[in-house]
C-alpha cells in the first residue's frame, strides 16, 4: 500500500518549462532530433527520438482500451511524448528522480500542440511506480485540483527500466525499477484491448536467452495466454539496438519480429515463430551455387533467418511440361526460377517472346523463347504496373494486362513498351489500397489482408481475367468477386 504523501505530480506547464530551462538548456539530445530539456545521464538513458516514433507508429489505436498511456519509468519523457502525439492520448509518466521529473514535464510541455485538448490530463507523477495505487491517487487528484472530474484508467503500460551497465551479468531483478513489481502492481489499472492488456517492455538488447524466458515466465504468470512478440530492432550500425516485448494486444501473431530502422523510418520487418541458428566453419570453399551474404544481425538475433531467405530469394518459378506425339506427358522442366510471384504468361509465337507478370516486383517481363526447345533467355522489364496479373494479345498484337491494385485494364505495346489504360475501375478506397500494398511491397511484405470483401465483392473490385476479341467484339472483365463485366467497344 502507498503512504499518504509519498508521490507528487508535476503538471507540465510554462512555469516547469521555465524551471527546467534555469536547470538545463533545452537543446537536442542527438543531432537531427528535437530539442528537449536532458542531462547527459537523462540523453544516455533515452530513447533515440526516431526509434521511439517509429514504435509509437507500429501501435494500431484500435488495440487500445480507454484510458491513458502510462511510461512507470519516464525518463526524458521521450518515448511518452512519441506515444502521445501520434497516439492522441493524454499521458503518465512516473519518475522516482524529483529532477529528472520537472525537465520530463517541461518537455511534455514544450513538444505538446497548443491545440491538443487532451495534454491538460498530461502529468509526471514523482514516485516508485512500483507503488500504483499511490500514483494514480496522486494522479487523479491531480486531475480533481484542475477541475477534471475523469478517473481515467490505463490504457497501455510502457517500461524501460535502468538496467545495470552489464546486463548480462546481473539478474533481471536488478532492473530500477523491477519488471515484476511494477506489472504485477499495475495490472489492477490496466484496461483490456480486444486481446489482453496493451504492454511495451523496452529492454536490454543484450539480455540472453536465459533471461528472455524468465521475462516470458513473469509475464505468463500474470497475464496467463496472452500474446508476446520480441522484437530486435537495429538502426544498421552492425548490432542489436533495441530489444523489447510486446504483450497481450500489442503483440502480433507471431512470436518473434526483427526491424530494420533507416534514419527516421522503419525500412524492413520480419515476423515469424524463429529457429534456431546454427554456426557452421567452412574448410573448403562452398559449393556452387551457394550464397553468401552479410546480413544485419537482427536476423540471427531473433532467429528469424529461415523467414529472411524465404523474402529475400523469391521463390516464384515458371515450369513446362513436355507434351510427347503421343500426348504422354513428361516431367515438368523448370524454365524460370526466383522470380517474385510469377503470374500470367503469354507466348507471342510470332515475335518469339515469353511475356510474364512478375507481380509483387509490379513489373511484366519479356524474354526471347525457343518455342520448341521451351528455352528462354534476354530477360527485359516490358512494363511497370501495379501488381500485374493475366494477360491476353489482341487482334493488333497488343499486351493486355489485368492489375488487380490498380484495378484497371493496360494495354502494352511489345515493340517498345508503351502502356495506356483502357479499362478503369478503381475508387478512392482501392487506390489508397493499392498504395499501402505497394510500400508493403517494396519493404518485402505481402499484401494478402488488404483484400477485404469491400474490394473483392461486386464490380468493381480486384481485376484478374479477361477474355478479348477481335477488334469488333465486346471484351469480358472478371474480378476476384463474383462479376464478370462485358465492355463494348463504340
Ligand atoms: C532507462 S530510463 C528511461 C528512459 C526513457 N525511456 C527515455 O526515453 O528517456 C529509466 C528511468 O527509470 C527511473 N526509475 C528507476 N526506478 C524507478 C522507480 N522505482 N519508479 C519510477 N522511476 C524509476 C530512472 O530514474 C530512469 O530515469
Amino acid at each position: 500500500m502507498s503512504e499518504e504523501n509519498s508521490h507528487v505530480s508535476v503538471k507540465p506547464s510554462e512555469s516547469v518549462s521555465r524551471e527546467a530551462g534555469k536547470r538545463v538548456e533545452r537543446k537536442p539530445g542527438r543531432k537531427g532530433e528535437p530539442a528537449f530539456h536532458l542531462t547527459e545521464q537523462m540523453r544516455r538513458l533515452s530513447t533515440p527520438w526516431g526509434v521511439a516514433l517509429a514504435r509509437a507508429g507500429q501501435i494500431d489505436p484500435g488495440s487500445l482500451g480507454p484510458g491513458i498511456i502510462l511510461d512507470a519509468a519516464v525518463g526524458s519523457g521521450l518515448q511518452l511524448i512519441a506515444y502521445s502525439n501520434i497516439l492522441k492520448r493524454p499521458s503518465l509518466g512516473v519518475e522516482v528522480d524529483g529532477n529528472v521529473a520537472v525537465l520530463c514535464a517541461a518537455n511534455m510541455f514544450s513538444a505538446a500542440g497548443k491545440d491538443d485538448i487532451q495534454r491538460s490530463m498530461d502529468r509526471v507523477v514523482i514516485g516508485d511506480s512500483t507503488d500504483s495505487v499511490g500514483v494514480m491517487n496522486e494522479f487523479w487528484s491531480s486531475l480533481r485540483e484542475s477541475g477534471t472530474r475523469a478517473h481515467p484508467p490505463v490504457a497501455m503500460l510502457h517500461l524501460d527500466p535502468a538496467r545495470p551497465r552489464d546486463a548480462q551479468k546481473h539478474h533481471i531483478d536488478e532492473m530500477e525499477p523491477p519488471i515484476e513489481s511494477v506489472l504485477s502492481s499495475w495490472k489492477q489499472y490496466l484496461e483490456l484491448g480486444p486481446r489482453g492488456p496493451c504492454i511495451i517492455l523496452d529492454l536490454s538488447p543484450r539480455l540472453d536467452i536465459g533471461q528472455r524466458s524468465m521475462i516470458d515466465e513473469t509475464v505468463e504468470r500474470l497475464f496467463p495466454g496472452c500474446g508476446r512478440t520480441w522484437e530486435w530492432l537495429s538502426r544498421g550500425g552492425g548490432r542489436v539496438d533495441r530489444l523489447s516485448l510486446w504483450i497481450g494486444s500489442l503483440s502480433s501473431n507471431e512470436a518473434r519480429r526483427c526491424i530494420r530502422m533507416g534514419t527516421k523510418k522503419i525500412m524492413a520487418s520480419i515476423e515469424g515463430d524463429g529457429g534456431e541458428v546454427r554456426a557452421i566453419s567452412l574448410v573448403d570453399p562452398p559449393p556452387f551455387e551457394s550464397w553468401i551474404t552479410i546480413v544485419d544481425p537482427v536476423v540471427l538475433e531473433s532467429g528469424l533467418q529461415d523467414e529472411w531467405i524465404s523474402k529475400a530469394i523469391p521463390d516464384g518459378a515458371l515450369y513446362r511440361i513436355p507434351i510427347s506425339k503421343d500426348g504422354t506427358l513428361s516431367k515438368p522442366e523448370l524454365i524460370l526460377k526466383n522470380l517474385y510471384f510469377a503470374n500470367g504468361f503469354y507466348i507471342d509465337e510470332k515475335r518469339n517472346k515469353l511475356y510474364l507478370s512478375e507481380m509483387m516486383k509490379n513489373r511484366v517481363l519479356s524474354f526471347d523463347i525457343d518455342i520448341i526447345t521451351g528455352s528462354v533467355s534476354n530477360q527485359t522489364t516490358l512494363a511497370v504496373i501495379p501488381t500485374p496479373d493475366n494477360m491476353e494479345l489482341d487482334s493488333e498484337g497488343n499486351l493486355w494486362i489485368s492489375s488487380p491494385l490498380a484495378n484497371q485494364i493496360f494495354s502494352v505495346d511489345p515493340e517498345n513498351g508503351e502502356t495506356y489504360v483502357v479499362f478503369d475501375a478503381q475508387t478512392q478506397i482501392g487506390l489508397e489500397n493499392m498504395e499501402e500494398a505497394i510500400r508493403r511491397m517494396e519493404l518485402g511484405n505481402g499484401f494478402a489482408e488488404l483484400l477485404t470483401s469491400e474490394l473483392t465483392g461486386e464490380m468493381p473490385g480486384l481485376l484478374t481475367g479477361l477474355i478479348i476479341g477481335d477488334e469488333s467484339q465486346p471484351f469480358y472483365v472478371a474480378n476476384l468477386g463474383t462479376a464478370l463485366i462485358k465492355v463494348s467497344k463504340e
